[in-house]
């Protein structure tokens, strides 16, 4: 059923972790922050927002969040010593990050999880349904997700979650999804979330990724949700209240991703974006991709 919704235009971006994962390059600096190829990982996520049409964007940050907040301002000392050169091609690239979209922060003075994360947001979102991009996530933006998630809500309301499917070892390091199919074969309804299962508990291999469309709903929930898993407010606890009774905020459907994904807050997918990214840029990919051919075959030649 086609229903008549208000459009999203806010993106909601959680990047207030404390990325233990990555220390100690994340010691002073946001695991957001960390360059994947030469942009930092969080202008991926701010772009595919405004590629989605979102061009209000809040920014949740914790400590050390200068950085964040200084990479998409303008820096006018930097603009006019490249403009004095008369070097355009740099000056477009430090200026490229401040024309996105209309930026805002909150902080989020503890981080007590990315649930309590997204409830700092409520003030600015208001009563409206709102995306949420984890910060750490990379979606290939050759791989669209965002959109089809923003089509879904529009045509049934509620909220929608990005799901993938992962190898059973894998899922309890991710929300799962207990699913239903639709008559879209890209779409699921999605009957309960569990927070990182053990395989032998995991209710399907759909994995629950960094993107959401939320109704506000959510925030009611997550006002009276109590530390979970690991002593964090879940955002997947408040979501499977929302997928246990649709009275309150609409159903929640999930959108199966097949494209390429990368957390970057793992040591091990950010090298992997890095190599991938960078072999397919026009600049760089060419000589980088001989010298890994070469790097790859002399690694095989060894015993
Ligand atoms: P992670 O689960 O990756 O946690 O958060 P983390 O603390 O950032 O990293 P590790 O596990 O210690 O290495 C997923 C997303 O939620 C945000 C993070 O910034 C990341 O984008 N987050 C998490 C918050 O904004 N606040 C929190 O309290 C927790």
């Amino acid at each position: 059923m086609t229903q008549s919704h208000p459009r999203i235009s806010k993106a909601v971006i959680p990047a207030a972790g404390l990325g233990t994962r990555f220390l100690p390059a994340t010691k002073a600096t946001p695991k957001e922050m960390l360059p994947v190829v030469d942009k930092p990982a969080i202008q991926y996520v701010v772009e595919e927002a405004a590629a989605a049409g979102l061009d209000d964007v809040l920014m949740v940050t914790g400590r050390n969040k200068r950085p964040l907040e200084d990479h998409f301002d303008r820096n006018y000392e930097l603009e006019s010593a490249l403009g004095r050169k008369g070097d355009a091609a740099r000056l477009a690239k430090v200026q490229e990050s401040s024309d996105l979209a209309t930026m805002h922060y909150v902080r989020q003075g503890d981080p007590k999880g990315l649930g309590h994360a997204v409830l700092c947001a409520a003030p600015h979102v208001g009563d409206e349904p709102f995306a949420v991009l984890l910060g750490d996530d990379l979606i290939d933006p050759r791989d669209p997700l965002l959109r089809r998630m923003i089509e879904v809500q529009e045509r049934h309301g509620g909220s929608v979650v990005a799901l993938m499917e992962v190898a059973p070892e894998q899922i309890h390091l991710y929300g799962c999804a207990a699913v239903e199919a639709t008559t879209d074969s890209d779409v699921v309804r999605v009957s309960g979330l569990v927070e990182k299962p053990d395989a032998a508990d995991a209710p399907s291999h759909y994995a629950v990724i960094g993107r959401y469309v939320l109704d506000p709903a959510v925030f009611g929930i997550l006002r009276k949700t109590e530390p979970g898993r690991g002593g964090e407010i879940q955002l997947t606890d408040a979501l499977q209240q929302l997928a246990a009774d649709e009275t309150v905020g609409g159903p929640v459907h999930g959108v199966v991703f097949k494209g390429r994904r990368y957390d970057t807050g793992d040591r091990g997918d950010y090298l992997r974006a890095i190599v991938r990214l960078a072999c397919e840029r026009e600049d760089l990919g060419p000589d980088f991709r001989t010298w890994l051919r070469r790097y790859v075959t002399e690694e095989m030649q060894q015993p």
